[in-house]
C-alpha cells in the first residue's frame, strides 16, 4: 500500500486500545507507523529512529531484534508454530515450566498454568483461588481485596480488581466483588466478617504501574504476606510489569523474600516478543484440584502454551544468563538515578520523581511550581514533543514514564533525558 492508502485504511478500519478515536482520526493527526526495531530503538516507516522509552508498553527486555530470540523463534517455526495444549504437550512448554519455576530458590511455586497475556494470567489466579476455596468447603471465600489505583488488566475479572476510576468504574460492579484499600495500614480496619470472605489479596509488588509509577513503602510486601498467612488468605502477586529484572532483581518479590501463593507473569516473559503468560502456584494449591473430574480446573485458551511463545521465553531466560543481565543492572539503575536527579535539578517543571530499578515516573508541574491543569494533558504534549527529539514514551496523566529495555546503555539514557529535557522546556517554558 502507498503511504496515503495506508493512512486511509488505518482511519477507516482500526480501533486502538485506550484511545479516543475521534482525536486519533482527527485531521492533522499523523500516526507513527513503526516498521522495525533494533536494540532499544524503534524505526518508523519513514526511517526515523526513536529510543523506545517505555519498552513497547513495558514488554521488551533485551532490546528489539535480539539474535538469540530471533533464532529461537525461527527454529521453532521450522518445527511447528502451534499445537494445542489440551490433551497434548510439547518440549518448549515442558522446558519453560521447569525453567520458570526454578527461578525462585527452592522452587516454592512448582506448578505453572500458561495463558496469553497479563489479564489472563490474573484471571487464572483468581479462578484457581476461588475454585480452591470451593474445593476445600469454603465457598464463602469468594471476594477479593485489592489496592486503590491498582491495575491488573482489562478482562471483566481482572478489571474488577482495578482501582483507577476512569478505566474501571463502568464495569467494576458487574463482576467479582472486590474491596479496595489505600495501603497496608487499612488491613487492621477490615472487619472479621469481610476478612473471612476473602479468597485472595492482589497487589502489584513494589510499584503500581498504571497508577503513575507509585512506589510502595519498603517492608510493605512482607507485612502483607504475614497478614495473608495469618488469616489463611491467598496472596496474588501481579508481576506482569515488574517481572524479569525491571526492579533490579528477577522478580520484585525477591526484594523482600516474599513467596506468594500465585505469581502472575506476562509482558517480559517472552522478552517482549510474543503474547504468553504464566500463573505460578504452589503444590498444595495444585493438589486440591486432584481427584474426580469435577475437581479439574476447567479453564484454557486456544493458544495456551503457544510453542513460539515458549521458545521466545526460553531464549529470554537464556539471555539473562549469557549476558549476565541482572549483574549489569545495578550500574544502569545508578545511571538512571543520576539522570533523574540532573533533570530535576535543571528543570523547574518537575515536581518529583520515583524510581524502582529501571522504572521511573517523572511528575510534571508548571515552571512556576503551580499544579498543572489536568485537562491540558501536558504529559501527552511533552511525549509528543519528545518524538521530535528521538524519544518515544507515554505518560500516565501528567507523569512521564521512562522504562527502557534492560540493555539500555548509559549513553542512551543520557540521550533520552536530553530529549525529555528539551520536550519539557518547549512544552512548559519558564
Ligand atoms: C501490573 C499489570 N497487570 C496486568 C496488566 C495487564 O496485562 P495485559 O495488557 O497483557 O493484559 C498490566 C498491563 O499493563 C499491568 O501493568
Amino acid at each position: 500500500m502507498a503511504p496515503d492508502e495506508l493512512l486511509e485504511a488505518e482511519r477507516r478500519h482500526q480501533w486502538h486500545p485506550f484511545t479516543q478515536m475521534a482525536e486519533w482520526n482527527a485531521p492533522g493527526h499523523q500516526p507513527l507507523i513503526i516498521e522495525r526495531g533494533e536494540g532499544v530503538y524503534l524505526i518508523d516507516s519513514e526511517g526515523n529512529r526513536y529510543l523506545d522509552g517505555n519498552s513497547s508498553i513495558w514488554t521488551n527486555i533485551h532490546g528489539h531484534n535480539h539474535p538469540t530470540i530471533n533464532r529461537a523463534v525461527k527454529n521453532q517455526l521450522e518445527k511447528i508454530a502451534h499445537s494445542s495444549f489440551l490433551g497434548l504437550t510439547h518440549k518448549p512448554a515442558i522446558a519453560l515450566g521447569a525453567a520458570l519455576t526454578g527461578l525462585l530458590a527452592g522452587r516454592p511455586l512448582p506448578r505453572v498454568f500458561f495463558s496469553d497475556d497479563g489479564s489472563t494470567a490474573i484471571e487464572c489466579a483468581l479462578k484457581i483461588s476461588l475454585q480452591y476455596w470451593q474445593l476445600l468447603g469454603h465457598p464463602e471465600r469468594k471476594e477479593m481485596l485489592a489496592f486503590d489505583q491498582a491495575y491488573h488488566g482489562d478482562t471483566l475479572g481482572a478489571g474488577a480488581l482495578g482501582g483507577i476510576a476512569s478505566f474501571h468504574d463502568r464495569f467494576s460492579k458487574l463482576g467479582l466483588k472486590t474491596h479496595h484499600i489505600a495501603g497496608i495500614e487499612a488491613l487492621d480496619n477490615i472487619a472479621p466478617s469481610t476478612r473471612d470472605q476473602l479468597a485472595a489479596v492482589i497487589i502489584e509488588p513494589m510499584i503500581q504501574g498504571a497508577a503513575g509509577m507509585r512506589t510502595w513503602p519498603e517492608g510493605m510486601l512482607a507485612t502483607l504476606r504475614t497478614w495473608c498467612s495469618d488469616h489463611g488468605i491467598h496472596l496474588i502477586l501481579d508481576e506482569v510489569m515488574t517481572g524479569f529484572g525491571r526492579t533490579g532483581k528477577m522478580f520484585a518479590c525477591q526484594h523482600e523474600d516474599v513467596i506468594p501463593d500465585f505469581l502472575c507473569l506476562a509482558k517480559g516473559l517472552t522478552g517482549g516478543y510474543l503474547p504468553l503468560a504464566a500463573t505460578l502456584t504452589s503444590e498444595a494449591i495444585f493438589e486440591a484440584f486432584l481427584g474426580s473430574h469435577d475437581r479439574s480446573f476447567y479453564h484454557g485458551h486456544s493458544y495456551t502454551a503457544n510453542p513460539l511463545g515458549c521458545a521466545a521465553a526460553l531464549a529470554n531466560l537464556q539471555i539473562f544468563e549469557e549476558e549476565e543481565t541482572l549483574d549489569q543492572l545495578e550500574a544502569k539503575v545508578h545511571d538512571l538515578e543520576i539522570a533523574l536527579e540532573t533533570l530535576t535539578e535543571n528543570s523547574p517543571s518537575i515536581a518529583s520523581f520515583r524510581q524502582c530499578g529501571l522504572i521511573a515516573g517523572i511528575d510534571l508541574t508548571n515552571a512556576d511550581g503551580s499544579p498543572l491543569d489536568p485537562s491540558r494533558k501536558t504529559g501527552a504534549q511533552v511525549c509528543q514533543a519528545a518524538r521530535a527529539h528521538g524519544l518515544l514514551t507515554r505518560p500516565v496523566r501528567d507523569t512521564i514514564v521512562f522504562m527502557p529495555a534492560l540493555t539500555i546503555t548509559r549513553h542512551q539514557i543520557d540521550d533520552a533525558f536530553l530529549a525529555l529535557a528539551q520536550a519539557i522546556s518547549e512544552t512548559l517554558p519558564a
